[in-house]
């Protein structure tokens, strides 16, 4: 019996017999030759089913495949330049075929479908060659993420989903009921994973965080995927230094990993060929002159054609600010030290200028927006208890936070980083939902 192999290692069996396992793409009938296209989850394979090679019946149900029938098909495999599929240059001289199921009449057709349908057949839409290019390159990213920080010394840490207080801002918790008190799922797994650093060092945790985002923008999701590291004695210079090494590693593995899924992407790659530690740094104030410059001299937004919006200072940057900003550079970009009044309550101050914070924020190119954010950490504690009373906050919950700051306490920083924002970029979509199999965004759970 032939050996069941992946389309991805067909480069390793030419000239073999092979049987590949998967679901009929597309097809195309010229009569004694059948051209199956058949994807199999780790590529796409021409499978080609000439009449005098294989058996009568094969030959018969070869023609009655409808879209996305399940299929096992045997055959040699064959080296062709010219050969469609992803990889390109093989395809399979088939030999005999399987059929699993013949398919139902499938929805998605090999034409433009609106994004209301599409979004509704997600379920299906996955299995569509650009939809699976860029969840395999949020794997990518998520497995480079992960070598990364665990050999430099990081540590996972799993940080809760049910939490009893705010981290990022009151206005975007999910409240859930949690056996007759109010609890929030988490926005964020940072003020755990400051009480993790004391005991481990450098450590990061990775999971799904929720904020209940009131506006629907093509950025935001009610549900995220969020990369956390948290580092003790590191300041807001060596936060940066991670940073820009952590993302610049990640950006070159999936160039080498997924340079297949890129070009079903028709992704320009130049932008991210660049993307190489160090990256230039802002602070804030620098920023709001050179938006407030560009605005006066009516410069437009590049890639849109309205003029940048001019701003106070003090004030979060717009979408536009943030595409403007990133324009000006040739790689990411920080922004750092934003103004405190913007930003969360646990920030450290800049000493001898408390309206700003020791913040920083990373700005990808081509408007892809903000991709991290973080900051140094309070680390006095009188300090945080007074900025948890000037924000409003309930004392209770941060007891524990405060603590903290009371054993061996030490200048510590962190950031998250959004892997939808990142995958979004890299693989230059638009829209997050397209960065996560199943998106959960303002009024749409379904599938
Ligand atoms: O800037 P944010 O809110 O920072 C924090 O949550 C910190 N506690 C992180 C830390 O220091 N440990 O969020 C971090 C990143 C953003 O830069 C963005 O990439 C992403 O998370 N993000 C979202 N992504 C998708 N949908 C949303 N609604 C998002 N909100 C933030
Ligand atoms: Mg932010």
């Amino acid at each position: 019996m032939a050996p069941i192999i992946q389309i991805r290692e067909m480069a390793e069996h030419i000239g073999a017999e092979v049987t590949l396992q998967g679901w009929l793409y597309a097809k195309t009938n010229k009569g004694r030759l059948q051209f199956l296209q058949v994807r199999d989850g780790s590529g796409l394979c021409q499978a080609v089913v000439f009449k005098k090679n294989v058996s009568e019946e094969d030959f018969a149900a070869a023609k009655e495949l409808t879209q996305e029938s399940s299929l096992r098909v045997t055959g040699k495999v064959v080296a062709n330049e010219r050969s469609p599929g992803i990889p390109g240059g093989y395809e399979l001289d088939s030999t005999s075929l399987e059929v699993v199921q013949v398919a139902d009449e499938y929805p998605i057709q090999p034409k433009e479908h609106g994004v209301e349908f599409l979004m509704k057949n997600r379920h299906l839409w996955i299995r569509s060659s650009r939809q699976w290019a860029v969840l395999r390159v949020r794997a990518t990213v998520i497995r480079a993420l992960r070598d990364w920080l665990d050999s430099h010394g990081f540590l996972n840490m799993d940080t809760p989903i049910l939490t009893p207080a705010a981290a990022e801002g009151t206005t975007t918790l999910f409240e859930i009921d949690f056996h007759g008190e109010p609890a929030y799922l988490a926005q964020t797994g940072q003020l755990y994973n400051e009480a993790n650093i004391f005991a481990f060092g450098k450590v990061y945790c990775f999971g799904p965080t929720f904020r209940a985002e009131k506006s629907k923008t093509r950025r935001h999701l009610q549900e995220f995927w969020m990369l956390e590291p948290e580092i003790a004695f590191c300041n807001l210079e060596q936060l940066m230094e991670i940073e820009e090494e952590m993302i610049s590693y990640v950006i070159q593995r999936c160039l080498t990993e997924n340079a297949e899924e890129l070009k079903v992407l028709e992704r320009d790659t130049a932008s991210l060929q660049r993307v190489m530690a160090p990256f230039p740094r802002i602070h804030y104030d620098e920023a709001v002159a050179m938006i407030n410059a560009a605005a006066e001299a009516g410069e437009l937004v590049p890639g849109y054609d309205d003029p940048v919006p001019a701003m106070p200072w003090g004030e979060d940057f717009g979408s536009p600010h943030e595409t403007y900003i990133a324009a000006q550079f040739d790689k990411p970009v920080f922004v750092h030290h934003y103004p405190t009044q913007i930003k969360a309550f646990y920030m450290e101050p800049e000493p001898g200028r408390a309206e700003v914070c020791r913040s920083v924020d990373l700005l990808a190119p081509e408007g892809y927006g903000e991709i991290t954010g973080g900051s140094e950490r309070m680390s006095d504690p009188e300090k945080l208890i007074a900025a948890i009373q000037a924000h409003n906050l309930p004392m209770e919950p941060y007891e524990w936070y405060v603590d903290l700051r009371k054993y061996g306490s030490v200048v510590h920083s962190g950031f998250g980083l959004g892997i939808e924002r990142t995958v979004s970029w890299i693989c230059g979509i638009g829209h997050l939902r397209e960065a996560i199999a199943f998106p959960r965004m303002l009024q749409s759970m379904r599938p």
